[in-house]
């Protein structure tokens, strides 16, 4: 398949172009380059022996897109969006704008040029403080806590009523639990500009000796070490649950929406522990306050994932672990 990747040179767009070339599918990366380097595609070059084609452009640019889309494709897969929590609240109207914008901007490009199937990056946020875990794809929709989780939230809706309006479109909407992890060759992983906000960046920065200790956003939660506990996985198997989508639901119309996770929750101190195994370093933190708008635990239920794609995770957290260790050391 011809398969339109936006976002493509980011953290887990790369990743999904890899899996997308191994399995013998064309990507055709779109990325503005705000949060990616061009070095990347080299990179994905180096280690599938395939040289996407790449246009640097914004989704937000009709006249670009329209322009890419006419070369016509079997599908579209769309990442590009911000997604730092922190600055969301700071700057809510630039995340609506590049990301709910650029969505509906995207969106209508896609329905002129006849590109009718759609794989879409969600995220675990849109359910809120779960009140029963393991979360399935059938729990409401929650309340988010800052504007970036209502930017998925809306870009669901805007997707649910875009298929509903275009009955033969396949829309997939993939929820992520915690991305994390790096290549195993060591070319590609997540290269957060300043001081990382999520865990396993901050503590891979830790253990490497760059910053000085990890704050554990508190101690006090209802979790068997009091600490938060979440569904962390592999970015691989991630990208692997994109390609799997796309060949069970390409051309599939409806709606069609999956948990991609383990299944499996960590604590923060367990995170901690693996990471000082296959380190070999000393991981020093301390428990601070918790961080407003976190939740105590939340971890997916994978059922539907296994059994309609037939796609499960394959790495295990010491994996996840050594594997951003090595990316950590590679890309001083
Ligand atoms: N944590 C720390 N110290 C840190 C960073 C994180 O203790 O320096 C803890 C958090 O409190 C949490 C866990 O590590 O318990 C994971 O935190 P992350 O920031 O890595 O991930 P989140 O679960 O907070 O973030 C995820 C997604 C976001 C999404 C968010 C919604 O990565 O895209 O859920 O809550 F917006």
């Amino acid at each position: 398949m011809r398969v339109l990747v936006t976002g493509g040179a980011g953290f887990i767009g790369s990743h999904t172009v890899v899996a997308l070339l191994e399995a013998g599918h064309e990507p055709v990366v779109v990325d503005n380059l705000s949060n990616a380097r061009r070095s990347v595609l080299a990179r994905i070059g180096e280690i599938t022996g395939h040289h996407p084609e790449f246009h640097n452009a914004d989704v937000r640019d009709r006249d670009a897109m329209k322009s890419v889309a006419s070369a016509g494709f079997d599908a579209c897969i769309h990442f590009a969006a911000l997604k730092a929590v922190g600055e969301s609240v700071e700057k809510p109207l630039l995340y609506y704008d590049n990301n709910v914008g650029g969505t509906i901007s995207l969106l209508e490009v896609l329905i002129a040029a006849d590109i009718t199937t759609f794989v879409f990056s969600s995220s675990a946020t849109v359910y809120g403080d779960p009140t029963i875990l393991p979360v399935t794809e059938e729990m409401p929709i929650g309340v988010a806590t800052n504007p970036y989780g209502w930017t998925k939230i809306m870009m669901e809706q805007v997707l649910r009523d875009v298929q509903d309006a275009n009955p033969e479109w396949s829309v997939s909407l993939l929820r992520y639990f915690n991305p994390v992890g790096a290549h195993p060759s060591g070319l590609l992983g997540e290269d957060p500009l300043g001081t990382p906000n999520n865990l396993m960046p901050y503590v891979a920065r830790v253990a490497d000796g760059q910053l000085p200790r990890l704050r554990v956003f508190g101690g006090d939660y209802p979790t068997p070490d009091g600490t938060g506990v979440r569904d962390y996985i592999h970015v691989v198997d991630l990208a692997e649950g994109h390609v799997a989508a796309l060949g069970t639901h390409s051309g599939d119309a409806g709606v069609h929406t999956y948990n991609l996770g383990t299944g499996q929750g960590s604590s923060v101190l367990e995170v901690v522990k693996s990471y000082e195994n296959v380190s070999g370093k000393t991981i020093p933190y301390e428990v601070v306050e918790r961080r407003e708008g976190d939740v105590a635990a939340n971890w997916a239920d994978v059922t539907r994932a296994k059994s309609v794609l037939g796609w499960k995770t394959s790495r295990d957290l010491a994996e996840m672990c050594a594997d951003s260790w090595r990316w950590q050391q590679g890309s001083r």
